[in-house]
């Protein structure tokens, strides 16, 4: 089994690496660098299987030579993240990488393209009755939510006219180890735990928490499975931010402070019945030991 991961050195990208590695693949990673650090790469690089780094803009010519060089069976698309700050950029960037990616692997006979967007950007502001909530028709919210939805619409073009198969998983908040504090609010309580300081957010918030080495396991099992859907990779379980923050700092953590921002849904949480039934999978890791892992 031979994979490329672009932008595998990211966070999501480098424990899939680790786990395709562990598993016997060969591996090629593409990233550009610009979220995604070499140092992430330093438990794949020492695992001694075939691991190949190609330092380039997945948008770019060169992601072309790669996948007819390396011809891999199955191609994951990490890099559907903002690296532009304007919508405008940011609309341009990721949109004419997916389409690179797309071609590229048209071309060079690509059996599978695995990719996961963000759950807060494509299904709209769910009501509490409506949790945990199934795959549906996206409702983006925002810039990067119509993004989202034409990454799916390319996934589904592509498929219809070239033959290439896709699974698109739709991922709420994904934690754990080499996640950047500005990605992830996770990440973010942790770094602030650390710090001493109190982070801000709305205590009432809820967010399903997802351990990346979950998420990856989904990403691995959609290789073969789950050909033309879109996936839920959730636990269905609500946190909220207040439960989240107690996890982090302890029972007698000091209130949140203010939110900064009131961009994310109010409450989230996937069902995993479709992911049970296309890909056999469901969530392991209960929050309470995942963020008690992380924090140390
Ligand atoms: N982290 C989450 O909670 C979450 C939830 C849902 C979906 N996702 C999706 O999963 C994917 C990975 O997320 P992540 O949190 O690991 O992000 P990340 O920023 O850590 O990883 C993205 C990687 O892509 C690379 N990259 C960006 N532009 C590139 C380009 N032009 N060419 C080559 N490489 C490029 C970056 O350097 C980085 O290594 C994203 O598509 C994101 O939308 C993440």
């Amino acid at each position: 089994m031979r994979a490329a991961v672009v932008g595998g050195a990211g966070f999501i990208g480098s424990h899939l690496v680790d786990r395709l590695l562990a598993d016997g693949a060969a591996v090629d990673v593409v990233d550009d660098l610009s979220t995604g650090s070499l140092a992430n790469l330093n438990d794949a690089r020492a695992a001694g299987g075939e691991l190949k780094f190609h330092h380039l803009d997945a948008g770019g010519d060169l992601l072309d030579a790669v996948v007819r060089m390396r011809r891999p069976d199955v191609l994951y698309h990490l890099a559907v993240v903002p690296t532009v700050p304007s919508p405008v950029g940011y609309t341009a960037d990721v949109v004419g990488r997916t389409v690179a990616v797309l071609e590229a692997c048209a071309a060079h006979g690509v059996a599978k393209v695995v990719t996961a967007l963000p759950a807060a950007a494509v299904y709209g502001t769910p009501s509490g009755k409506e949790l945990p909530l199934k795959e549906r028709p996206f409702e983006p919210r925002s810039v990067d939510g119509v993004v989202a939805m034409a990454v799916h619409g390319l996934l589904e073009v592509y498929r219809a006219r070239h033959d290439l198969e896709f699974t698109c998983l739709v991922a709420p908040t994904v934690y754990g180890p080499r996640q950047r504090p500005d990605a992830g609010v996770v990440a973010a309580f942790v770094a602030a735990h650390r710090a001493g300081a109190v982070p801000s957010g709305d205590e009432r918030r809820t967010v399903d928490l997802v351990h990346v080495d979950d998420a990856v396991d989904a990403f691995v099992r959609s290789a073969q499975r789950g050909g033309g859907l879109v996936v839920n990779v959730g636990t269905g379980v609500q946190t909220s931010l207040h439960e989240l923050w107690q996890m982090v700092a302890g029972a007698d953590a000091a209130p949140l402070g203010p939110p900064s921002h009131a961009d994310d849904p109010p409450r989230m949480a996937l069902s995993s019945a479709r992911a049970r039934i296309h890909l056999q999978w469901s969530a392991w890791t209960e929050p309470a030991a995942g963020i008690r892992e992380l924090v140390g």
